[in-house]
């Protein structure tokens, strides 16, 4: 069996990273190609993860919702979650039995956050009997007090399998006005928000279709609705994946983190790719350099206390079972 080496890995990212910067990365490269064989180690990274990381070292991608369903999916003794502190957590609900390393524990999120069990707990109380649907970018304990968990690309779906006229959906104030208006439902909301995709505009995308005629622009959920209703389509990080395979606009401005440009922009070398984008300073923390040491030192493990996993678990599972995106 031939072993892959940083040089076979190259030819992944050749539109994105110039040979020079490549050979800076290949002795991390390496080291964490022959670390992943030693500790039977897999590597799940988020769409918001740099090319090196996203096309190089990685055995699964996507966005939050195919990383918990491949989560589940997994043989491998060792997971390391390549992405923010909730993911972490999420995997390792979902495989109790393995490690789950997370390559810097300060990879956190402002949805995450905003919010604490207690606010649940209180919302709860503030509207009995209403359902309360959980946006996974939050910490284990508060996916413990829900009934259900959702993600950006299956929310509608989750909101309507409930057949009820009002629910709680938290954090994301934004997320749950989007999705309020695609399903009739009405939400009580929490005022959590992205700091990476709150800071868009309606200008910003007028701005963009005044510099650059004809273009395309898909945002994401978590903007707030009147940069959504600026935007072309709407969708999860793997939905805007989805729609430029299906349409190939040869001109298209993805309103998300800016790996994200960067990583669609390697499988599709033809297209333009626009970007007026925002950094998520977490999801960032995730380095090759902190990948390797995490594997190297097997440090950085994420654990959830047995009582807390065993209540988020079914929340998330529930979620698992309503089916695939829409
Ligand atoms: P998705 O990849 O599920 O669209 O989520 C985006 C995000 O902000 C994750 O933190
Ligand atoms: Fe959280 Fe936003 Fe960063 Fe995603 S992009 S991890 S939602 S702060």
């Amino acid at each position: 069996m031939t072993t892959l080496t940083a040089a076979d890995l190259y030819q992944k990212v050749t539109h994105v990273i110039p040979s020079v910067e490549w050979a800076t990365m290949a002795d991390d490269v390496d080291a964490i190609l022959r670390l992943k064989r030693e500790r039977n180690a897999v590597i799940l990274a988020h769409n918001y993860m740099t090319p090196e990381i996203f096309h190089g070292v990685s055995d699964i991608v996507g966005d939050s919702l195919a990383l918990a369903r491949e989560a589940v999916t997994v043989d491998a003794d060792v997971i390391v979650l390549a992405g923010v502190h909730f993911m972490a957590e999420t995997a390792k609900l979902l495989n109790p039995g393995k490690t789950v390393l997370i390559p810097d524990l300060r990879s956190g999120c402002s949805l995450a956050e905003s919010i604490t069990p207690e606010d649940v707990r209180a919302l709860r109380a503030a509207h009995p009997g209403v359902p309360v649907v959980t946006y996974v970018n939050t910490s284990a304990a508060v996916k413990a007090e829900s009934d259900i968990c959702c993600t950006s690309g299956n929310a509608v779906r989750v909101i309507e399998s409930l057949g009820v006229p009002r629910v709680i959906m938290i954090p994301d104030r934004f997320l749950a006005a989007n999705v309020a208006r695609q399903t009739g439902v009405e939400v009580i909301v929490h005022p959590g928000a992205c700091e990476v995709h709150e800071r868009f505009t309606p200008d910003d995308i007028r701005q963009v279709r005044a510099d650059h005629p004809g273009i395309t622009v898909l945002a994401h959920p978590e903007c707030p609705p009147e940069v959504v209703d600026e935007a072309d389509y709407a969708g999860s990080t793997a939905q805007m994946v989805n729609f430029v395979e299906a349409k190939r606009p040869l001109k298209v401005a993805l309103i998300t983190e800016c790996s994200m440009s960067d990583n669609v922009a390697q499988a599709y070398p033809d297209l333009e790719f626009v970007r007026p984008c925002n950094l998520c300073p977490h999801m960032k923390r995730n380095t090759l350099g902190a990948i390797r040491h995490a594997l190297e030192t097997m440090t950085n493990e994420v654990t959830v206390p047995a009582d807390v996993a065993d209540r988020a678990r079914l929340a998330v599972e529930r979620m698992l079972a309503v089916g695939t995106a829409k």
